[in-house]
């Protein structure tokens, strides 16, 4: 066998660092990054600092790690964003055809709206027989939900996540029709979104949570204070339309 073949090509790793707090990493996460020499670190031009990479950073430190960034654009142009996908997907390729575990690390969950999923493909397409696996992360909705103490679910009640909502009619049926409405990525809707609930009468159903377990965190009951404000993207809405029996 010639030596190119016989080398072992690394594992992709996805892997949750969970909603921002170090604590709430995961053991088998810790384990993953910690043996991990290479840490993918996904993250927009705009962005000062990955807030993945600073739980990376507190709970297992960076020494002796090679951290090498993904720059991706903030834009929902789909081939603007398939190519820089394609480029960074090359990074991690080149590193695990020489053997290197690569640990793509995710705010959150790496299955839970994050870019890590359009990854794999680019990456098991790109590396025959390469091996994926994933470290699920406390998400950001348990983490917001705890931080607020409000249930997501009990019994048989019904749940709806939904990202990025600009549609005030759209937000009216769903309200009407589950136990709990998370709305996330709401920074660029925040008025709008007030406005449907405070006009449905559920000001007092809801709460916002903002960077959920961070030593930042804001948490507020009353929502109509928020008015006008322009909120962290580290934000969402948890209602609970239906009256506690
Ligand atoms: C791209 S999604 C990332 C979701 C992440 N993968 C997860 O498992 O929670 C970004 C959205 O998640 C929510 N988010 C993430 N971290 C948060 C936190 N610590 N507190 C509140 N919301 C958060 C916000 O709604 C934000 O706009």
């Amino acid at each position: 066998m010639k030596e190119k073949d016989s080398k072992k090509t690394g594992t992709f790793y996805g892997v949750g660092v969970g909603p921002g707090d170090p604590e709430l990493i995961t053991l088998k996460a810790l384990r993953v990054l910690k043996a991990a020499p290479s840490i993918a670190v996904p993250k927009s031009r705009e962005q000062r600092k990955s807030l993945a990479l600073t739980v990376v950073e507190k709970a297992v430190g960076l020494e002796g790690k090679e951290v090498f960034e993904l720059v991706l654009p903030m834009t929902r142009d789909k081939e603007t964003l398939e190519r820089a996908r394609q480029e960074a997907s090359k990074e991690i390729i080149e590193r695990l055809s020489e053997g290197k575990d690569v640990a793509f690390i995710t705010v959150g969950d790496p299955l839970f709206y994050s870019t890590f999923s359009y990854f794999v493909p680019l990456v098991t397409e790109g590396l025959a027989g390469v091996r994926v696996e994933v470290v699920p992360g406390v998400t950001s909705v348990s983490a917001a939900a705890s931080s607020a103490g409000m249930p997501i679910a009990k019994a048989d009640e019904r749940v709806i996540i939904v990202p990025s909502i600009k549609n005030t009619k759209e937000i009216r049926v769903l309200l009407r029709g589950f136990h709990t409405v998370v709305l996330m990525k709401i920074s660029n809707f925040m008025d709008e979104i007030l406005d449907t609930i405070e006009e449905l009468g559920l000001t007092e159903r809801s709460v916002f949570v903002s960077r959920a377990g961070w030593p930042d965190q804001e948490v507020v009951k009353d929502i109509r204070k928020l008015k006008g404000r322009k909120v962290d993207y580290f934000s969402m809405i948890i209602v609970r339309p239906v009256a506690e029996e």
